[in-house]
């Protein structure tokens, strides 16, 4: 009796949940106000996909940039995220902005701090998704005065008469200058939340194309998910749920706590390295990298952060597509890869890949899964989606979604398609948890 009973409950408990999770509409399962918004469908194409491999080795190299010349303080650098063309590999998402409230299309971006959108009168905007925001016709807008907390927090500052200024240069010479400023902002259909700090951009320069702008959720104090926090509106938590690029339907996100409580049972937590080199960054510690069941080898130490230069370890990124591995890491899984495959290898460097192999008239693949350890047991598998892309239809020709980097690694947004991902970041929990799941 005693051991059918948890036996049952246990059976409740996975019923309610499945009926939560499954469903499309799991994310509404929870009721509160802030906790849910939605990220737009990717969309996804072969052309598509390679612009995106060649924006994510732009912003390898303009994080890596960032990083050389960050000053080693707490301040916030600038990185780094060539915004392009709608949805291509990047995935969006809604907020309200002002009084009367607009909605503006951001780039969810957990690699970067500052929100920011484009603002009339433009010096010089791009053409984006939305009627770009004028500041004069929003009655909450304000702009930040030099003294404030808010504005020293930004990396490059002027102050001229109009209050704070901002300057945010991008690794391919692209920036956005403007007022920094704050004004009433509304997460989905939720309560609007005051003075939320923003960078209103009249000048952009470079290759800016698609996106209003971007919604950081790195740890410093400027993103979206630091200021909420700091308000008390929510705790520092939140989750996403990254559906496969080739799907239709929208990715959940949650705000604050539900991001922690409402998720399902099976949430595996690994601790959130401090680099204080660069503060803006989550750092996961990997232990290792299985292919096909059997660990890689590596030099120990591939993966490490060194504690005298902050340079190394692993970034999670919900903004960078790919999946780049520090040299020895990634040669050690190239060649491990190789050895499972029984397709002819070809070349990839028009697609800007390395691993790549014509799969001929083969109508069932077998190709190799690959498993990220991390600190704490836990292993995130990664399914053949999660890994190989189709680059080319005629072949047709399919790519490993990986490349190589000389010192850090970041864990890109492929790789984290269809795994429910609770970032907690709460100091007393400092931590991030992956479950694998159907997200959409
Ligand atoms: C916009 O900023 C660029 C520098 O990024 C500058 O060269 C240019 O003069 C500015 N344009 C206007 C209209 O202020
Ligand atoms: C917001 O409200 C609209 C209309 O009431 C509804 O259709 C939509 O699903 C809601 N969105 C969210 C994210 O709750
Ligand atoms: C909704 O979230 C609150 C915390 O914000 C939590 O206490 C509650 O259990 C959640 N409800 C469900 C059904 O997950
Ligand atoms: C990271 O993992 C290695 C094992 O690969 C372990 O020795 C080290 O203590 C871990 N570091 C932290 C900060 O958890
Ligand atoms: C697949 O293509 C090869 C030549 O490229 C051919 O020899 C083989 O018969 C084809 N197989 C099928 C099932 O069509």
């Amino acid at each position: 009796m005693y051991l059918l009973m948890p036996m049952m409950m246990r059976l409740i408990l996975i019923v309610i949940f499945l009926a939560c999770f499954t469903s499309r509409n799991w994310p509404k399962c929870n009721h509160s106000i802030y906790d849910y918004m939605r990220l737009l469908p990717p969309k996804s194409s072969v052309e598509r996909f390679l612009e995106a491999v060649k924006r994510s080795h732009a912003r390898r190299d303009a994080i890596a940039r960032s990083m050389q010349s960050a000053p080693k303080s707490n301040s916030v650098k600038p990185s780094s995220i060539p915004v392009t063309t709608e949805g291509e590999g990047e995935y969006l998402t809604q907020i309200g902005l002002g009084t009367p409230k607009k909605t503006l299309t951001l780039i969810l971006d957990t690699g970067s701090d500052l929100v920011w959108t484009q603002c009339l009168a433009c010096q010089a905007c791009y053409q984006q998704i939305d009627p770009i925001f004028n500041p004069a016709k929003s009655s909450t807008y304000k702009p930040v005065r030099c003294g404030l907390n808010l504005c020293q927090d930004l990396y490059i500052t002027a102050c001229p008469a109009a209050g704070c200024q901002y300057l945010y240069e991008y690794g391919d010479g692209s920036s956005t200058i403007g007022n920094f400023a704050t004004d009433t902002v509304t997460l989905g259909n939720a309560t609007s939340i005051p003075s939320l700090g923003f960078g209103c951009g009249h000048n952009q320069t470079g290759s800016f194309t698609g996106a209003d702008g971007i919604v950081g959720f790195g740890q410093g104090p400027l993103s979206l998910i630091s200021q909420l926090s700091n308000k008390g509106v929510i705790s520092k938590r939140f989750s996403y749920c990254l559906v496969n690029m080739n799907s239709q339907n929208a990715s959940p996100l949650l705000l604050g706590d539900p991001a922690v409580t409402s998720a399902p049972p099976g949430v595996a937590y690994t601790p959130i390295q401090a680099n204080p080199f660069y503060p803006t960054y989550y750092y996961l510690n990997l232990t290792g990298i299985s292919v096909a069941g059997t660990p890689v080898k590596y030099p120990d130490g591939t993966f490490t952060i060194d504690s005298t230069s902050g340079n190394g370890g692993l970034i999670i990124d919900s903004g960078t597509t790919l999946t780049y591995l520090a040299t020895d890491g990634y040669n050690a899984v190239i060649a491990a890869v190789k050895a499972h495959l029984t397709y002819p290898l070809v070349s990839g460097s028009e697609y800007g890949l390395d691993l790549c192999f014509d799969i001929g008239n083969a109508t069932s693949l077998i190709l190799p899964t690959i498993v990220f350890h991390f600190t704490g047991k836990v292993d995130v598998v990664l399914q053949i989606e999660n890994l190989y892309v189709l680059v080319d239809t005629t072949g047709p020709i399919i790519c490993l979604a990986m490349a190589g980097n000389d010192g850090f690694s970041i864990f890109g947004n492929i790789q984290q398609q269809d795994h429910l991902i609770v970032y907690d970041v709460n100091p007393t929990n400092f931590q991030i948890g992956f479950k694998s799941i159907t997200c959409g």
